[in-house]
């Protein structure tokens, strides 16, 4: 796998353009990238990603323009992508264009398209010249990747080459909203707080019920999700013997803290990488799990409990 950095963009753009896989930063957590109109190379993803086929992916696209040219975006899609693109949002359109590739909407009569906030992703997605479906650069059911080196230990061998773009900076995925009914719901909390698009829209947006968990149609609907090998526990005051104890705030004595300020954003930013450190080196100290202090129901912190609880979730 080659190991690419900001200068090498027309490399990676080259192995996508000729049916490659390129892991490539975005704000919120590392995309498994492939061209969205080659169905071959979407059917890669899934391989390496060991992902159930049902699960659609994310367009990403680099302008306004290829988003009109990929579905149709209704009058209020256009107000969101007008106030929160490039960021981290996804918008569920109608009427996918023929061009895309049927593994990439799983046959769903909608897709789903992003314009990321990162140039570095944004610029890799023009030089390739068509938009690239992906979904975060992890094997199925594990933590989302927060740097390039996360990308490495879980997939090399598997795809091209990672585009090194440094941390990410939100850390958590997009939210994205469902554009396909005149009134818009989340389908899954995200980077972008809802009290922001509810600001905008001028009602509260609900979260869609999961669905029947043995048939996802929607996102992260598949219950344990995010998971570190060792057991999570939530909403510790404290960790026990065998476990380690991931804080947030000023009150506890944390093994690491997600935000000794208590700022949700420094939170959401922290989470997968301290996940990530603590499962490892709970696996090297022979520790047994992680338990995590409680973090608000609000803002972005919808998101990071929506996360940790998939985390925690029976597996
Ligand atoms: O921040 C993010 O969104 C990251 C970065 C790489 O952009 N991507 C990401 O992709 O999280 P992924 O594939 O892990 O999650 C995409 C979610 C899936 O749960 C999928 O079910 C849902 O989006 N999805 C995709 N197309 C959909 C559609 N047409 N209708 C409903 N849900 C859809
Ligand atoms: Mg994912």
């Amino acid at each position: 796998m080659e190991h690419l950095g900001p200068k090498d963009i027309e490399r990676a753009a080259a192995i996508l353009r000729t049916g490659g896989l390129v892991a490539f930063p975005t704000e919120t957590v590392y995309g498994l990238g492939a061209s969205a109109f080659d169905g071959r190379a979407v059917a890669k993803i899934y391989e390496a990603k060991g992902r159930p086929s049902f699960n659609p992916l994310i367009l990403h696209v680099a302008s306004l323009d290829q988003a009109h040219a990929l579905a149709a975006l209704s009058e209020t899609a256009l107000r969101l992508a007008d106030a929160f693109w490039p960021g981290p949002m996804t918008l569920v359109c109608p009427n996918p264009a023929p061009e895309i590739s049927n593994l990439t909407t799983a046959g769903l009569g909608s897709v789903a398209l992003r314009m990321p906030d990162l140039k570095l992703a944004r610029d890799l997605i023009a030089a390739a010249g068509v938009p690239l479906a992906a979904p975060s650069a992890n094997r199925s059911g594990k933590i989302s990747p927060t740097r390039a080196d996360h990308v490495i230990a879980d997939l090399n061998g598997r795809i091209d080459a990672v585009l090194d773009g440094g941390p990410t900076t939100v850390g958590l995925e997009s939210t994205i909203l469902d554009t396909t009914d005149d009134k818009i719901t989340c389908l899954r909390p995200g980077g972008l707080a809802l009290e922001k698009v509810s600001a905008l829209l001028g009602y509260e947006v609900e979260i869609a019920k999961p669905l029947d968990p043995d048939s996802p149609s929607s996102p992260g609907q598949l219950q344990s999700h995010y998971a570190p090998k060792v057991a999570v526990r939530l909403n510790a005051d404290s960790a026990a013997e065998a476990e380690f104890l991931l804080g947030f705030g000023t009150t506890v004595e944390a093994d690491l803290n997600l935000s000794r300020d208590a700022d949700l954003e420094e939170a959401a930013a922290n989470l997968f990488a301290h996940l990530h450190d603590l499962d490892h080196l709970a696996h090297r100290t022979g520790k047994m799990g992680i338990a995590v202090s409680p973090i608000p129901e609000m803002g972005l912190g919808l998101a990071i409990n929506d996360r940790l609880r998939r985390a925690a979730a029976p597996r």
